[in-house]
């Protein structure tokens, strides 16, 4: 059974159709990777996986059971952690003191300690172990995006959703941010699905590319065989 099934889901805002009749399925311990331009509905169908919208039409599975309207708390529980793209950390909360939030409240009810030491695990497998009794306010663009990281492994997520977590980090950082991923990925036997622009990063990394082209899924495969598919070439890279 597939860890994630989307079944013809589609999102209407108004008149604008984000997520237009969009259909894949991402194994248990999958890397999936979700490219399409600016405005292509990336981040709607993110929010409709985590329970922040309610799809139009379409049904979003876990684990064979449809979770679309239980919102976003429930679907926290059933194991979703997303990463957003814009940051917001508390920023006068510490990078353990953020993380022991989300492990507090996330998937398991755990007990003061128990939240510590798993926060700090996570924040370990983030790389952010030096930073831990750093304000979160403090941190660089790209620590801030491995706290965002560390807080949804904290949260005890079992499917990630990571909403370009690469943007904006120098080309050293994207270097270091894959091995983190990577490391997360093995490591933690999560499942992943990563939106990103950054095309190397998915290259290595993804098992499977999907990508959406105003809302409607143009093309799904292998990172090697999206990199030279005529229609993502057209639509995504240009005609160059
Ligand atoms: N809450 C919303 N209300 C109205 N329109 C929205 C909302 N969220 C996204 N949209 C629209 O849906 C489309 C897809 O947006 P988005 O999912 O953010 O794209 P991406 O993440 O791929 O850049 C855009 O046209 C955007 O303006
Ligand atoms: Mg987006």
């Amino acid at each position: 059974m597939n860890h994630l099934e989307l079944k013809a889901v589609s999102k209407r805002f108004g008149g604008v159709v984000a997520v237009d009749n969009v259909s894949f399925s991402v194994p248990r311990r999958g890397f999936w990777g979700l490219m399409g331009a600016n405005g292509a509905g990336k981040t709607t169908l993110f929010s409709l996986i985590a329970g922040t919208h309610a799809p139009s039409s379409g049904d979003v599975l876990l684990d064979g059971q449809s979770m679309v309207r239980q919102g976003p708390a429930a679907s926290c529980r059933l194991g979703v952690a997303r990463t957003f793209q814009i940051v917001r950390p508390f920023r006068d909360m510490t990078v353990h003191e953020t993380a022991c939030v989300a492990a507090m409240y996330g998937r398991h009810r755990r007990d003061f300690q128990a939240a510590r030491e798993y926060a700090y695990k996570s924040i370990s497998a983030a790389g952010l172990e030096s930073l831990a009794d750093r304000a979160a306010g403090e941190l660089t663009l790209s620590n801030q995006k491995r706290l965002e990281l560390a807080r949804a492994l904290a949260t005890g997520g079992e499917l990630l959703l990571l909403d370009e977590i690469m943007a904006g980090l120098t080309p050293t950082e994207v270097t270091d941010m894959l091995g983190v991923l990577r490391s997360i990925h093995v490591d933690w036997g999560v499942t992943i699905v990563c939106i990103e622009h950054v095309m190397r990063a998915l290259m290595d990394l993804a098992d499977q590319i999907v990508v959406l082209h105003h809302g409607v899924k143009i093309a799904e495969g292998k990172p090697h065989d999206i990199a030279h598919h005529d229609d993502v070439i057209r639509h995504y890279f240009g005609e160059a």
